[in-house]
C-alpha cells in the first residue's frame, strides 16, 4: 500500500490539464457490449477503476486494448458470458452498469448485487424497476441480480427516488432501451454530463435518444449498434479538486480544458467563498487571495453542488472566516473524513446529514487516513495548507479515480511524495474497505 507524504503550506501556481472523467468512462465502456465492431474510446484516464472495468469487460468477451495515448479499442469477441462476478463488483460498484447493456444485446445478464460501502448504502431498486418496466424477468439468486428478457419493450418510466435520481440507474436503462422495441421514456432521468456523454456515444453509434441533460430523455428503440470513436469530457470532479487545491493554497491554477458549463454550482459556491474564479479561453483560472468567507451548501444531484466534491469543500472551509453548514443530500453518511480532519486541529460538529464547521487559522499536519475516493481528495487539499507534515494512508483509494494526482500537484509546486506504507498503522489498517 502507498501514502502520500506533504509538506504543506506550499502556493500552487500553475496549470493542470484535466484527464477524461472516470464517471463517463465507465458506463461508456460498458455500452460497447452494445455495438457491433469495434468502439475506439479517447481520454480514458488511467486509473484502477478503468482497469477493472476493463477486466471486467474481459470476462464479458469484450477484448479491450489500451494505448499510452489514452486510448481504448474495446470489441465483443464472445457473447455468450453474462456473468458479472460480484468479486468484481464488490471491488467497484460502477461495475454495476453492464447490467443494462447485457440485458439488451444478449437477453440475460448475472451481476453480483452491490452491497452498501464507507459512503453509505447503495441500493440498485431503481436499477431494477427501470429495466423490470422494460419487460425484464429479474430475481436474485445466490447474492446476483439475474435478469432475463427475450425481447424489450418501451415504456415510461420513473426513475426518482428519496434522493432525486440516480445516475447509473439512469445509464443502465438507456443502455437497455436503445435496443427495445418501441419507445421508452424516463421521466426524473440524471442530468450529470456523465449521463449526456454516454447518450452522446450511444447516438454515434445509431441509438436514437433526446433529452440529454434533462429530466426527461426518450428513447426510440433501434435494430442494431454499431462501433464508433468517442472522446470522454474532461472530469469535472477533478477540475473542483484543483479549484480547490488553488483556493486553499491561496494560489493561482489554470484549467485549460475544465468545462465551465459543467461547473456551474461549484463556480458560484467558490465566488461565494471569495474565491475569484475567471474564465480563460475554453477553460478557467482560479485565484485566492487569502481570506475565505464562510457558507452553507447542500450537495444535489446535477447541477447542484456534487456530493463527489463534498469533502474537498470542506476541508476548505475548514479555513473559513467563521461558521459554515454542508448538508449532504446524496449521500448521508459521507463523512468518514471529518474524524481525519479532527485530527489535523479542523473545528467541525456533524449533525445528522450536516457538517457545522467553524474556520481555524491554520490546520496542522498529522497522519491521516483515507476511507474512500473523494475524502482522500479532501485530506490532500488539507495536507497542502497544514503546517509541518502530513501522511495520507490507503492512497490506493485516490488512485481509483484521480490520474497521476502527485505527479500533477508537484507541477503546480506542491511537496507530496508517494511512499510505501509500513503496515500497522491504526487498528483498521490491514481491512481494505469496501469500494465505492
Ligand atoms: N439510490 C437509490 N436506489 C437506486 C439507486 C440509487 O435509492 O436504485 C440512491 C442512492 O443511495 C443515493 C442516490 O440515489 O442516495 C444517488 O445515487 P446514484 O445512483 O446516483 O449513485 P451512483 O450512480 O451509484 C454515481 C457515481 C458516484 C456519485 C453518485 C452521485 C459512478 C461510477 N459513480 O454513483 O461517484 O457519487 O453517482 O453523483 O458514476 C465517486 O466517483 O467517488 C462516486 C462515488
Amino acid at each position: 500500500m502507498d501514502k502520500f507524504i506533504i509538506e504543506g503550506q506550499a502556493r500552487l501556481e500553475g496549470k493542470v490539464v484535466l484527464s477524461g472523467a472516470k464517471n463517463a468512462a465507465l458506463p461508456i465502456l460498458a455500452g460497447a457490449i452494445l455495438a457491433e465492431g469495434t468502439t475506439t474510446l479517447h481520454g480514458a484516464a488511467d486509473l484502477a477503476d478503468i482497469r477493472a472495468m476493463c477486466e471486467l469487460m474481459g470476462d464479458l468477451g469484450v477484448e479491450t486494448i489500451r494505448r499510452d495515448d489514452g486510448t481504448i479499442n474495446a470489441t465483443v469477441t464472445d457473447d455468450s458470458q453474462s456473468h458479472a462476478r460480484y468479486e468484481r463488483v464488490r471491488k467497484m460498484r460502477g461495475s454495476i452498469c453492464v447490467l443494462g447493456p447485457l440485458l439488451a444485446r444478449r437477453g440475460y445478464a448475472r451481476v453480483g448485487m452491490p452491497g452498501g460501502c464507507v459512503i453509505g448504502s447503495r441500493p440498485v431498486d431503481l436499477h431494477l424497476r427501470g429495466l423490470r418496466a422494460l419487460g425484464a424477468e429479474i430475481h436474485l439468486d445466490g447474492g446476483d441480480i439475474v435478469a432475463r428478457a427475450k425481447k424489450l419493450t418501451g415504456a415510461t418510466i420513473f426513475l426518482g427516488g428519496p434522493f432525486g435520481s440516480t445516475v447509473l440507474g439512469t445509464a443502465n436503462v438507456i443502455s437497455a432501451a436503445v435496443l427495445a422495441h418501441g419507445t421508452t421514456v424516463i421521466e426524473s432521468a440524471a442530468c450529470e454530463p456523465e449521463i449526456e456523454d454516454l447518450i452522446d456515444m450511444l447516438n454515434a453509434m445509431g441509438a436514437k435518444i433526446q433529452g440529454g441533460g434533462t429530466p426527461r430523455v426518450s428513447i426510440e428503440g433501434v435494430a442494431k449498434l454499431t462501433g464508433v470513436e468517442h472522446t470522454i469530457i474532461p472530469d469535472r470532479i477533478e477540475a473542483g479538486t484543483f479549484m480547490m487545491a488553488a483556493a486553499i493554497t491561496n494560489g493561482e491554477v489554470t484549467i485549460p480544458n475544465a468545462r465551465v458549463d459543467h461547473l456551474l454550482a461549484v463556480v458560484d459556491k467558490l465566488r461565494d467563498i471569495g474565491v475569484q474564479v475567471e474564465k480563460s479561453g475554453p477553460g478557467l483560472v482560479v485565484a485566492s487571495a487569502g481570506r475565505l468567507s464562510p457558507v452553507d451548501v447542500t450537495t444535489q444531484p446535477y447541477p447542484g453542488f456534487p456530493t463527489d466534491l463534498q469533502a474537498q469543500l470542506l476541508a476548505l472551509l475548514c479555513l473559513a472566516d467563521g461558521n459554515s453548514a454542508i448538508t449532504e443530500k446524496i449521500f448521508p453518511d459521507r463523512f468518514m473524513h471529518v474524524a481525519e480532519l479532527l485530527r489535523m486541529g479542523a473545528n467541525i460538529r456533524k449533525e445528522g446529514p450536516t457538517a457545522i464547521v467553524t474556520g481555524v487559522g491554520q490546520l496542522i499536519g498529522a497522519p491521516v487516513m483515507a476511507s474512500d475516493l473523494r475524502a482522500s481528495a479532501g485530506l490532500v487539499l488539507a495536507g497542502l495548507v497544514a503546517t509541518g507534515q502530513t501522511e495520507v494512508r490507503r492512497v490506493y483509494h485516490i488512485d481509483r479515480g484521480y490520474e497521476q494526482i502527485e505527479q500533477k500537484l508537484r507541477q503546480l509546486g506542491a511537496n507530496i511524495t508517494r511512499e510505501k506504507e509500513e503496515q500497522g498503522f491504526r487498528s483498521q489498517d490491514s481491512a481494505v474497505g469496501s469500494q465505492e
